[in-house]
C-alpha cells in the first residue's frame, strides 16, 4: 500500500481507532516510523487510547492557525519509540477543509514511513477532509449488512474523490456471532458483499478492547495482537496469510 493510509467505515463502532493503533504499533514493531493523524474532529480519541490525552496542548486547528509550528503539534508516544500523534481539533467547529489537511499533511509526511489517518465514521466532510492527503484506504467493517453497506458506501465515496488503492478489514469478527446471525455463507460472502479485496480478518478479542481503553497499546502485546502483525506485513507488501482457516 501507499504510505499515507486513511482508515475508513461507513458505521461508527467497527474499529478504526483501535485498527489505526494496532497497526501502527505493528508498523513500529517492523522498524518503521509512523504518525497517527486523528482525524475525527470533535471526538477524537486516539490521545486517551496512547495515554496522553494530558500532553496536548496543540492539535492540528492549532498548528493551520498559527497558534504552534507544526512540529510542536506531533506528540511522541510514550510507549512506543517511534510512534507520534497529532490530534484532532477538539471541537467540531474546527474541521479542517480538505485542501488545508491536504497540505498539513504533505508538509509532515517525509518525515515518516508511514502516516495512518483515522477518519470519522460515515460519507460526510469529515471524510473528504481525513482522505484528501491518502494515497489509499483500509476500509474497516464488521460482519453484518449494515456494517457491510456502510463499507460499500465509503467505498464509493473514496472512489469519487480519487484514492484508488483501497483494502478491506473485516474487525470485531466473532464465529459463534457470525453463525448465529446467518445473513452471509461465509466470510468470502461478506467480502462480495463489501466490493472490496481483504487484507485482513480480526477476531473479536476483548483483550484487544481493554489494552485500547487502558491506553497500553504496545505495552501489552500477545497473540490477541497477531492479527495486525500480519496486516501490517501486507501492508509493506510482504508476503503473509490471512489465516482464514479455523475461523469458520
Ligand atoms: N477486534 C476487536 N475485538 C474486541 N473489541 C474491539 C475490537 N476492535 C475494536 N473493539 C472495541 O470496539 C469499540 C469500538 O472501537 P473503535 O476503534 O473505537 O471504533 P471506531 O473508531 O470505528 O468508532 C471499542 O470499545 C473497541 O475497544
Ligand atoms: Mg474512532
Amino acid at each position: 500500500m501507499n504510505n499515507v493510509i486513511v482508515v475508513a467505515s461507513g458505521k461508527g463502532g467497527t474499529g478504526k481507532s483501535t485498527v489505526c493503533i494496532c497497526l501502527s504499533v505493528a508498523l513500529v514493531r517492523q522498524g518503521k516510523k509512523v504518525l497517527l493523524i486523528d482525524s475525527d474532529c470533535g471526538m477524537r480519541g486516539l490521545d486517551i487510547m496512547l495515554d496522553i490525552e494530558q500532553d496536548i496542548l496543540f492539535d492540528a486547528s492549532d498548528a493551520v492557525c498559527g497558534n504552534c509550528t507544526v512540529g510542536e503539534a506531533v506528540y511522541k508516544s510514550k510507549n512506543n519509540d517511534n510512534l507520534y500523534l497529532m490530534a484532532a481539533p477538539f471541537d467540531a467547529e474546527n474541521e479542517l477543509s480538505p485542501a488545508v489537511f491536504r497540505q498539513l499533511v504533505d508538509s509532515v509526511k517525509n518525515n515518516f514511513d508511514y502516516v495512518i489517518i483515522d477518519s470519522p465514521a460515515g460519507i460526510g466532510s469529515g471524510l473528504v477532509t481525513a482522505a484528501s492527503p491518502a494515497d489509499s484506504a483500509l476500509i474497516v467493517t464488521n460482519a453484518e449488512p449494515t456494517s457491510v453497506r456502510g463499507g460499500v458506501k465509503v467505498r464509493k465515496r473514496l472512489e469519487s474523490l480519487g484514492v484508488s488503492h483501497m483494502r478491506l478489514v473485516i474487525n470485531r469478527f466473532d464465529k459463534r456471532v457470525f453463525k448465529k446471525l446467518g445473513f452471509y455463507a461465509d466470510l468470502d460472502a461478506v467480502i462480495d458483499a463489501a466490493q472490496t479485496q481483504l487484507i485482513a480478518v480480526v477476531p473479536f478479542d476483548i483483550n484487544i478492547s481493554v489494552v485500547m481503553q487502558r491506553g497500553a497499546a504496545g505495552v501489552e502485546s500477545g497473540a490477541s495482537f497477531s492479527p495486525f502483525d500480519r496486516l501490517a506485513k501486507r501492508v509493506e507488501g510482504q508476503p503473509c496469510p490471512l489465516v482464514l482457516r479455523g475461523m469458520l
